[in-house]
């Protein structure tokens, strides 16, 4: 196989544990991380709610309700402290020696007030929308949401469907497994005849495995160059070729061997494609995630600025 593009371990990449996200993460509502002490914040979460909501609809100001009036400011402080709370998880994740509570509960914590925080931060706009950095901010905060929505999808069902897939090993195993198969595949091959040494050594050679996130998520992770089709063609049309011409004795059994070997190792390629996939679908969202996290902290200082010039 070549190895110009392998990358053995890319960088999303965990070898053992399954995904590379913290155990906690992979489990299911009730004892994974969103049920955290009893889902202390998911109560907090829906008590910030109620009173928000409680707070506006008996809040009736002279003028109408607007992000100006004295619930607006309260609402939109509370909005922006929540905010920055929220950002700081990234810190504290990387903070391995941090005290202040465990990554569990800051994650706990961060998806329901996250959650929160879009009624929080609506009615704080009092839903007055317009082409103006106000509601650049509320439409970034959405797209934040919306992802981490996504990501908590994601580390519910992939780490599932990659422990599953690895059968117990773990890709950095898979790849030395894959490289004894093309080892024992061309020793074989050179065993049967030239010709069969060549076909075999050119499929190996044009195959790579991309270290693109793009090809992870499309499912091309492993790709066969020069090559019309993937490597399932490419086995089929080694394996057509083997097939012909009358073998008898030894030269039939090695032949057979290697069909089989063949086989193998392109289940093992389609297994580290798979690999590759699940985990490109559980990270890809922190993509969206990270950066919009950072362009709303830039509107909203632009929205607070703007509105202690104008106001
Ligand atoms: C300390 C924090 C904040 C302060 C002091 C503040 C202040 C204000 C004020 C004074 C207004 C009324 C402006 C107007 O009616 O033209 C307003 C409106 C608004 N705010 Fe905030 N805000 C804060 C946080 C937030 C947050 C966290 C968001 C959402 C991410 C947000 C989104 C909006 C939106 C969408 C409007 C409506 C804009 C409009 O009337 O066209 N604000 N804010
Ligand atoms: C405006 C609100 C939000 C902000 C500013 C925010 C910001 C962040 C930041 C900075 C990180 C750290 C990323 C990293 O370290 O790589 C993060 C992680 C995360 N966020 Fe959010 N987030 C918000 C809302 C949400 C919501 C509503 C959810 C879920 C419904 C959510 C789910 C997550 C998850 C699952 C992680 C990953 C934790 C991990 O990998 O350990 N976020 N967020």
């Amino acid at each position: 196989m070549s190895t110009s593009t392998v990358s053995p371990s890319p960088p999303s990449g965990v070898a053992a544990a399954p995904a590379g996200t913290p155990p906690s993460l992979s489990r299911g509502v009730h004892d994974g991380f969103l049920g955290h002490a009893d889902f202390r914040w998911l109560k907090l979460a829906l008590l910030l709610c109620a009173a928000s909501t409680l707070a506006y609809w008996r809040h009736a100001p002279v003028a109408g309700a607007n992000g100006g009036t004295w619930l607006g400011y309260t609402l939109g402080g509370i909005g922006t402290a929540l905010i920055l709370a929220l950002s700081a998880l990234g810190i504290r994740r990387r903070r391995y020696s941090s005290r202040l509570g465990t990554v569990r509960g800051w994650t706990s914590a961060h998806v329901w007030l996250g959650l929160a925080l879009v009624l929080v931060g609506t009615l704080h706009s009092a839903f007055e929308f317009g082409w103006n950095i106000h509601t650049l901010a509320w439409l970034l905060m959405l797209l934040v949401v919306l992802s981490g929505l996504y990501g908590v999808v994601a580390y519910s069902r992939y780490p599932a469907l990659i422990t599953a897939n690895r059968a117990g090993k773990s890709r950095d195993q898979w790849l030395i497994d894959l490289d004894e198969a093309d080892e024992r595949v061309l020793s074989l091959a050179s065993a049967v005849d030239r010709e069969t040494h060549l076909l075999v050594l050119r499929a190996i050679e044009a195959t790579a495995i991309s270290n693109r996130m793009r090809d992870h998520l499309r499912g091309r992770a492993v790709q066969v160059r020069a090559a019309n089709g993937g490597a399932g063609t490419m086995l089929e049309r080694i394996t057509a070729q083997l097939a012909t011409g009358r073998r008898t004795g030894d030269d039939a059994r090695r032949v057979a061997e290697l069909i089989d070997l063949l086989a193998r190792r392109h289940s093992l390629l389609t297994r580290l494609g798979r690999d590759l996939a699940f985990h490109a679908r559980m990270r890809v969202w922190l993509m969206l995630h990270v950066p919009m996290t950072l362009a709303l902290l830039a509107a909203l200082t632009g929205h607070i600025v703007s509105v202690f010039l104008y106001w």
